[in-house]
């Protein structure tokens, strides 16, 4: 193991005060829920909030409740996304469908997804994937058209606008997480959000049945939070970066995740929720915005002009081929820089799910699966990583054409500017 500064490729800072709050919130946790329901729902603009264990029970609990108001059963979700998402929608006992990615935007192919809605169709799940909204306007519209539902996946786009409407307010209904390495974390959680009546009162009859966690889990889940913030600092990260077991950055698929009520002790984590979310954006913007400056023209930051500046979770950046990420990714293992692959395949992949889906090919999702890496941007990156994460890209940039390093013009996107 190299002893040196180690960026991790996606990180929550918390404070100490908010630790110490985590452990008032065990013994007094009952007000610290109902204030931080109270306070999301003032912040979102929205009526129905429901806390829960993470941003898949969410998922899971928005799809029993859509299934019980609907005869319809499929799900339609991106091909390339995270693999809770999937795995939500089995645990949910209905009908995965993919939808290619165009790898411009990594947003639905819009094309395919209007062949796909069906009367078939529950709902369609549009992904703020690292934060870059989704075409919400054109989700719904299609929605609308054919009777399906929205379900906004918002888990890597708290705080983010869409036309200056609040990601994760567009839909029928919407989730974030609340895990390691989002825009802010209580270690594991998710919150729901719905302006519909109707699907607040099916939320509300799941979630009237749910149990909170052990106080066992919730002391082990106290602890991973003290761990996360001592070890995820870059002077610290080099250690657990170094111990295969602990799993650092892997993809799973399981479908036995637990599914509770959120408990006090995050609650409390998450007292101060409001200033961390405002202060973790405002560094991502700034990071994300200079690495865009140093890198554009000329690389394939995957960008979007839906409004606001986009709060970027990892700025995704797409090189030319597998082989140009696999090296890219190990220079940054070398030298610590946070520059790292996402989800390792394209869902229709997965192991576990083979047989289950249609067998069709996802060309977008599959080259993006190939050709991703994220920078990080999260609050612990300094002016000097920038500086040092550029270097191997625009080293990467001039070794190749610029044709082949900008596959496509950098200024398409859904709708850049
Ligand atoms: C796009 C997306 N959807 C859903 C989830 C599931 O959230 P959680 O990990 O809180 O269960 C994640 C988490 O990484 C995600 O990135």
């Amino acid at each position: 193991m190299k002893i040196q500064r180690t960026i991790p490729p996606a990180a929550a800072p918390i404070a100490w005060k908010d630790l110490m709050r985590g452990l008032t919130g065990m013994a007094f946790g009952r007000g610290d829920l109902g204030r931080l329901e109270d306070e999301i729902k003032d912040y979102f603009g929205i009526r129905h909030v429901f806390l829960v264990s993470s941003g898949k029970a969410a998922l899971y609990l928005i799809l029993q409740a859509l299934k019980s108001l609907s005869s319809r059963r499929q799900v339609l979700i991106p091909a390339y996304t995270c693999y809770s998402v999937p795995s939500a929608v089995l645990k949910a006992g209905l009908n995965l469908s993919l939808v290619d990615i165009d790898p411009a935007t990594l947003d639905f192919d819009y094309g395919l997804l209007e062949k796909s809605i069906d009367e078939r169709t529950l709902c369609v799940v549009p992904t703020h994937l690292f934060g870059l909204p989704s075409d919400m306007d054109r989700v719904n519209a299609l929605c609308k058209d054919k009777g399906a539902f929205v379900v906004e996946d918002a888990a890597q786009a708290m705080g983010g606008e869409y036309h200056g409407k609040k990601l994760g307010t567009l839909g029928d209904a919407a989730f974030f997480s609340l895990g390691r390495g989002k825009n802010i974390t209580c270690g594991s959680g998710g919150i729901i959000l719905t302006r519909s009546d109707r699907i607040a009162d099916a939320l509300r009859l799941r979630y009237s049945r749910l149990e909170a966690e052990s106080p066992m889990r919730r002391i082990i889940n106290l602890l991973g939070v003290l761990a996360m913030s001592i070890w995820m600092k870059p002077d610290l990260y080099a250690l657990p970066a170094s111990l295969p077991f602990l799993g650092l950055g892997e993809t799973k698929f399981y479908t036995d995740f637990p599914i509770h009520r959120l408990d006090g002790t995050r609650a409390g984590l998450l007292a101060n929720w409001k200033a961390r979310l405002e202060q973790s954006n405002q560094a991502r913007l700034k990071a994300s915005g200079d690495f865009i400056d140093r890198l554009v023209p000329g690389s394939r930051v995957i960008r979007s002009s839906s409004g606001k500046e986009t709060v970027y979770l990892r700025l995704p950046v797409l090189v030319e081929s597998r082989k140009a990420k696999e090296e890219l990714c190990a220079v940054s293992r070398e030298k610590g820089l946070g520059i790292s692959p996402m989800y390792p395949t394209a869902i229709q992949e997965i192991r576990e799910l083979q047989g289950r889906l249609e067998s069709t090919d996802f060309p977008g999702a599959k080259s993006v699966a190939e050709r991703l890496v994220t920078l990080p941007v999260h609050p612990w990156v300094r002016q000097k990583d920038r500086d040092a994460i550029s270097k191997p890209i625009e080293a990467l940039r001039s070794s190749v054409s610029a044709g082949n390093f900008c596959d496509a013009d950098p200024s398409v996107g859904k709708a850049n500017a």
